[in-house]
């Protein structure tokens, strides 16, 4: 068979459930990752040759595709902050808002300060935080499974993070930080209406939800654990709910943060916030 055909096919098959612009988007991807096809050699490569093997991945793609399940899943890896990491169903895959609050935070902060992340994943804040400057990075998640794939992600990186398995609703620490940042659940169940199905489908609801009527629990639980855990004048740093921003900067006012800053993403929704611990 040859590439074009294959090419043709994959688009005939998608095409019920992807958009056209999609469909390519996502073959580009197949081709350089199971052929070692570049987006532009793609281009003038229609008459080269693929064996069985090669087709027979592009045909279990095929049907792992029309199920909505997410590429990154499919492939195993993702590219974040300019880093490889290892994807599986344990953990969300990293968004690219959230390259964004990584990028705020290097570009903001000191060298050679204390970091933890909550909620951390795959790793994709810790790690990168750690790639950069000389952070001293900590990186905490309640789901095991997460932190195995956390773990396996500072060791491809080659970084050092100090991975901790616990519930930051109970987790009591004498450590103090120069910094706490998190990305934690902050999804809706009435947003869950919104969602496409390779979220809902393939992504672990843990990493995602709250309750509709308290959707800032964990905002709250970080900043009990920051009262005596962030040092003063310390920052936090969250990814937030881009509907519940006002919540977000009343609630950092009354448990005494300052100069607080809400960032727009790329989209223009008030995703980012932080803060200064004021001195007590
Ligand atoms: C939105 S995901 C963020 C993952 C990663 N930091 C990122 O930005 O892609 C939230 C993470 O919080 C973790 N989590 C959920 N409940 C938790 C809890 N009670 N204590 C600590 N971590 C929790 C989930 O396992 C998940 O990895």
């Amino acid at each position: 068979m040859k590439l074009k055909d294959l090419k043709k096919d994959f688009i005939s098959k998608l095409a019920i459930t992807y958009p056209n612009e999609e469909i390519l988007s996502i073959f580009k991807i197949l081709c350089k990752d199971y052929l070692n096809v570049s987006p532009t050699k793609l281009l003038l490569a229609g008459e080269e040759l693929i064996n069985k093997k090669q087709a027979d991945m592009f045909s279990k793609a095929i049907i792992r595709l029309l199920n909505e399940e997410p590429i990154q899943y499919i492939l195993k890896t993702t590219s974040f902050y300019g880093l490889e990491f290892i994807c599986t169903p344990s953990a969300l895959i990293p968004r690219s808002e959230t390259e964004e609050l990584v990028d705020w935070i290097i570009k903001s902060e000191r060298n050679k300060i204390s970091i933890l992340d909550i909620g951390t994943g795959t790793g994709c804040i810790s790690v990168s935080l750690a790639n950069h400057n000389s952070f001293e990075v900590d990186a905490l998640d309640v789901s095991s499974s997460a932190l195995d794939l956390a773990k396996q992600n500072a060791k491809i990186n080659k970084v050092d993070v100090n991975f901790i398995e616990a519930d930051i609703f109970e987790y009591k620490s004498n450590k103090k930080y120069d910094l706490i940042v998190s990305n934690p659940p902050y999804v809706r169940n009435l947003e869950k209406k919104k969602m496409q199905n390779n979220v809902l489908n393939f992504e672990p609801e843990l990493a995602l939800f709250v309750e509709d009527d308290d959707p800032l629990v964990f905002y709250r639980a970080i900043l009990k654990f920051a009262h005596n855990t962030l040092v003063e004048k310390g920052k936090i740093y969250f990814e937030i709910n881009e509907c519940l921003y006002t919540e977000m900067k009343a609630l950092l006012i009354s448990n005494g943060y300052v100069d607080i800053w809400l960032k727009k993403d790329f989209f223009g929704k008030y995703r980012f916030i932080s803060g200064i611990k004021a001195d007590s």
